[in-house]
Parts: C-alpha cells; structure tokens; sequence
C-alpha cells in the first residue's frame, strides 16, 4: 500500500530522510508532500488491493512516530480524469465497503487541483461524495446511509487529469501532539519546529536555547526527539475509526507498536535544552505544555512498568538582550517575532536589529531564526550560511542559520 505525508513546503527532504530512518521507503515527492510504502523491499502499489496486516502496522506506526509530516494518507485509487464519468468511476471502484462502517460519515476534503481538464472543486468534491455514497450504498443494499458516526475525510488530488483519492488516517494534524493546550501569541507548529531541527542537524548532546520561546514548542520538540519520545503517544488518529483497524489483530499491533515506542524513549542521556522569554506569562504556558509532554512519556513508561521520567526543559524570563551563553558550544534556535500586523513589522525589525549582539553572547555557538519577515536578514546584519524558505499553512517563512563565528 502507498502512503502520502503532506508537509511544510520546503521539508520534503528533510521528511524523506525521516521516513526513511523509520524503516519506511519513500517513493517519490511532490511539493509539500511524500509518497512512502512501509519498506524499501515494498513496490509501489496503485490499486484497491485490501491493506495488509504489515500495511496496517505501518500506517500507525507512521503515524505515531513522524514528527516532521502534517498527516498521514492511504493512497486508495490513482486514475486518469479527464472527465466527471471517469472520476466517478474511478472513485466508485475503490472498495470502501472494507475501510468504513454503516454509519460513517463521509467528507472530502478540499480538492487541490492543479493542470487538468476537471478544475472545478466544488465539483469534483460533489462527484466523489456521490461516488462513495453510492458505492455504498450499494454494497450495503441501503437506499440512505445514516451518516451519524466517526468522520472519514477522503482527499483527492486531481494533477495533469490524473485523480489520486486518499483517506486521511490521522484526523487532527499531527502537529497536534496532545500537549499543548496553552499557546502563546504566535506559536510555531510542532512540526516545524522539528524540521528546523532536522535542518539544523541538531544531537542530543548539543545544548540547546530558545531564546524566544513563547509557549515552548522548540524546546519541547527538542526534549521530545533527543529522548527519543514518539511524537503521536498523547492521541489518537483517525485509522481507529476504520474497520480495518478494528480486528483484534489490528488492536494487538497497534497496542504492541505503543509499547514498544514506550520502550524506545530514552531517560539514560543527558540534555540541556532551555528556553527564555521577555514575557513571564507566555512562560506559565511553557512550562505546562512541557509538563504534559513528560507526563504523556511518563504515561507510557508506566505502561511497561518504569517509572522512568525524562526531564522537562527549563524556561525562565528574560530579554534576549541579557543572555549569556551557558556552555562553550550550542544551538540557539528561535522564532523571534515576525510582525504579522502592521504595526508590529516596524518593531519586529528593531528587534533584529539589536539581535546581531547574540552572536558576541553566544561565541562558539550555531544559530537558527525563521520568520516571515522580510528584512530579517538585513536588519540582523550578518548574511546567513544558509537560507531555507518554508511554507507551513498559509505562512511564508524563511530559516536562516549561522554557523559560529569563533
Ligand atoms: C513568535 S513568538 C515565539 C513563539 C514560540 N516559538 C511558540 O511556539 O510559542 C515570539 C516571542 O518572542 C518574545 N519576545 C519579544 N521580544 C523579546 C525580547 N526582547 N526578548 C525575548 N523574548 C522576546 C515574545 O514574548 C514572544 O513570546
């Protein structure tokens, strides 16, 4: 079975190198997303053949180990549609008698359509529903199906008249972890933050300092990483809903995949990850959103019997400004504010501009700042080694790092 995780655009690299260092092959990119299968000895398959038992394994794993993808798709059908009838029939043929329950209540998703003849959304999302429905229908000899239980989201890419229909396995996106239900004014995704530090190639045994930490989430995604924590532990996804996944052999895997990803988490390391604000009480939310990260590791540690903890960062209340480096070597990594109202940009570039004293404060160190504004680079007045744009939701971001300058 193939498989599509959408991502920030701009990281599909970095979510190829993640799929792959979980054991799962991936299969080709577009922009934002990557196709896998659960192993490199897997082919690509394109077709309604029933999902395997290893295939239903790896569609949970994926989802409860990836950090850097949005989601987690079962590719179901991929054929041409040049026209309504082919689309109909095509996404008639997919068998979703076996995935769904009487009572599912189906919605397809907004359509991304891109050099086809069909461009209409609204109507290819129309003619997908009917398709599904009457499937259905059919196969359940119902003239109306209720619609009154667990949503099932189906997404269909319709690319240069091809249709790709997909059924979304993970419900909330995956940046939903689980922890955090304080935010700060303009928190980072969960799963950008673990991009930039995969683009930052950072290690456990760097120290690690957010100097604008807001609600926590680098820091906290750091901890969740270096301590080896599954990010998906603390929820649930949407696959549970699915016949498929309802077996007693489906409960049993996906219940040994928990454990034993309980017992991968690593509490024998040492790590030193911070994080500082000028706002005190953006902190009160950092600190309680990296409290419910280790007690979602520590639940499950509970689970096989430890009683294990792995520490929370630290976070205390200060300017940027006033920091000094606590160790010799480092990563600084931070979203400092980007200025999104009017009124605010002016300011966010003042800000940059004083920022430039980090680098004497922290010598020996490599830093990493995204944001979306503009004159970052400028303001900052040093040029970046690298610099990686992003596109996560709706916001247009750039990653700058600098290597030290000791
Ligand atoms: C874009 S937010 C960071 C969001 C954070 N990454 C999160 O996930 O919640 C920027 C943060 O910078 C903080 N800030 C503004 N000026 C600061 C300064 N001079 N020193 C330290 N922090 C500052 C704000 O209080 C805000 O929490």
């Amino acid at each position: 079975m193939t498989f599509v995780a959408p991502c920030a655009i701009g990281a599909e690299k970095v979510l190829a190198n993640e799929l792959k260092q979980l054991g799962f092959a991936p299969t080709g990119s577009a922009v934002g997303r990557v196709s896998f299968t659960r192993s490199p000895a897997e082919g690509e398959k394109v077709g309604a053949a029933a999902p395997t038992a290893e295939d239903l394994a790896a569609a949970f794993r994926a989802n409860l180990w990836l950090r850097t993808a949005d989601r987690v798709y079962a590719q179901l059908a991929a054929f041409p549609a040049r026209d309504f009838d082919a689309l109909f029939e095509g996404s008639r043929g997919v068998r979703w008698e076996d995935w769904f329950s009487r009572d599912t209540r189906i919605v397809v998703d907004k359509v991304r359509v891109r050099a086809s003849a069909l461009s209409s959304e609204h109507s290819i999302q129309g003619v997908t529903h009917k398709a599904i429905y009457e499937r259905l229908g059919e196969a359940w000899r119902m003239k109306t199906l209720p619609e009154t239980g667990a949503t099932a989201t189906v997404r269909v890419y319709m690319e240069k008249d091809v249709a790709t229909v997909l059924l979304d396995l993970s419900g909330m996106p995956l940046h939903r972890r689980g922890y955090r239900t304080a935010g700060g004014e303009a928190p980072i995704r969960e799963t950008l933050a673990a991009v930039l530090l995969q683009l930052a190639q950072w290690r456990r045994k760097t120290p690690l300092h957010d100097a604008f930490c807001g609600s926590g989430t680098i820091p906290i995604e750091a901890a969740l990483y270096a301590h080896n924590v599954a990010p998906g532990l603390g929820r649930t996804f949407a696959l549970s809903d699915f016949a498929p996944f309802k077996t007693a052999a489906a409960l049993a895997s996906m219940r040994e995949a928990r454990l034993a990803a309980a017992s991968e988490i690593r509490t024998d390391c040492l790590v030193r990850i911070t994080g500082s604000d000028i706002d005190e009480k953006v902190l009160v939310s950092a600190r309680a959103n990296a409290e419910r990260a280790c007690a979602i590791a520590g639940k499950a540690l509970q689970e096989i019997g430890s009683d294990a903890r792995i520490p929370r960062p630290d976070f205390a209340p200060a300017s940027y400004a006033d920091l000094e480096a606590p160790y010799d070597t480092g990563l600084l990594l931070s979203n400092p504010p980007w200025g999104e109202r009017l009124e605010d940009a002016a300011a966010a570039l003042e800000l940059y501009r004083g920022m430039g004293s980090l680098l004497a404060a922290f010598p020996g160190w490599e830093f990493g700042f995204i944001t979306s504004h503009e004159g970052f680079e400028g303001a900052f007045g040093s040029k970046a080694a690298k610099r990686r744009p992003l596109k996560s939701g709706n916001l247009d971001t750039v990653f700058y790092q600098y290597k030290e300058t000791k």
